[in-house]
């Protein structure tokens, strides 16, 4: 009996296991959404959620089989494979209805040096400038036609004004 005795703290204590343990398993229950595990460690209905997300972007594809003029100038160029909503942003309202909902027009002194501004971290052979010292305050568009950029010696283009 005295070896009952002295064992009941060892009983206390595996019922704080036994409470903490189901007060987890319920928490748990409530906690965690019913789709979780569906298909592996995530919540299963957020495919069906981001699937539903209206689609913003159109793909250069879709650009291109009407705006044949722009494809022609980009292709000779090298900014060939930069995809037109890389600098127009998404247009996926627009080419559902290019009537009505026109991409706005942009300030190239922002959108250029977005990526070609000098940074010691880009790779070396990327084209860039310290745009403060390269354009004079003038906007890039001014010499640089932005969808064939290259200057050939001494000439400016004029842009696409
Ligand atoms: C179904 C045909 C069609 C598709 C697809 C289309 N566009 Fe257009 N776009 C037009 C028409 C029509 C205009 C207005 C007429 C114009 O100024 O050329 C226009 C105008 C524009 C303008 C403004 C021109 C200006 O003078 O201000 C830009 C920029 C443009 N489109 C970019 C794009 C991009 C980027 C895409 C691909 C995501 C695209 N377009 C897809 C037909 C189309
Ligand atoms: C490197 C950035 C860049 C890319 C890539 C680009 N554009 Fe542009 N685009 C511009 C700028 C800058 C203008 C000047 C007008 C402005 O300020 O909105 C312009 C103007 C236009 C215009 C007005 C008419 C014209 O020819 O100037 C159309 C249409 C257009 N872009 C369509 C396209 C399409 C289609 C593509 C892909 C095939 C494309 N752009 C790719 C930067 C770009
Ligand atoms: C989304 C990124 C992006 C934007 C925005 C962008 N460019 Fe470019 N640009 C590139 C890439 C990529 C290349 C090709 C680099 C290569 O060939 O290694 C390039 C090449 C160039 C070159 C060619 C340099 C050479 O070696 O001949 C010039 C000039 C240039 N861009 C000017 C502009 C101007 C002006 C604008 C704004 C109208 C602009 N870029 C906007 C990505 C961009
Ligand atoms: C006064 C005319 C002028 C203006 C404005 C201008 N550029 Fe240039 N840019 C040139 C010339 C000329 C070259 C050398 C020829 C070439 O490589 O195309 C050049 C070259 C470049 C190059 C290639 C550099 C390299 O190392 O290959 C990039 C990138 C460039 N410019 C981006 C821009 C950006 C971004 C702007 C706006 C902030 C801008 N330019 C404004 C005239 C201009």
């Amino acid at each position: 009996m005295n070896a009952f005795k002295n064992a009941r703290h060892l009983f206390r204590v595996a019922a704080v296991f036994v409470v903490g343990g189901l007060a987890f398993v319920g928490v748990r229950a409530l906690l965690v959404p019913k789709s979780f595990g569906q298909y592996g460690h995530y919540r299963g209905n957020a495919i069906a959620e981001i699937a539903a997300r209206p689609v913003n972007y159109a793909g250069h594809q879709a650009c291109e089989d009407c705006h044949t003029d722009v494809l022609e100038k980009k292709k000779s160029g090298k900014h060939v494979h930069v995809n037109c909503e890389a600098c127009h942003g998404p247009q996926a309202k627009h080419v559902d209805d290019p009537g009505s909902v026109q991409p706005v027009k942009f300030d190239t002194a922002v959108l250029c040096v977005r990526c070609h501004e000098a940074n010691i971290a880009k790779p070396k052979g990327f084209p860039q400038v310290a745009s403060a010292d390269h354009s004079n305050g003038l906007a890039c568009d001014t010499c640089h036609q932005p969808h064939s950029p290259a200057i050939t010696a001494g000439e400016t283009t004029g842009g696409t004004k």
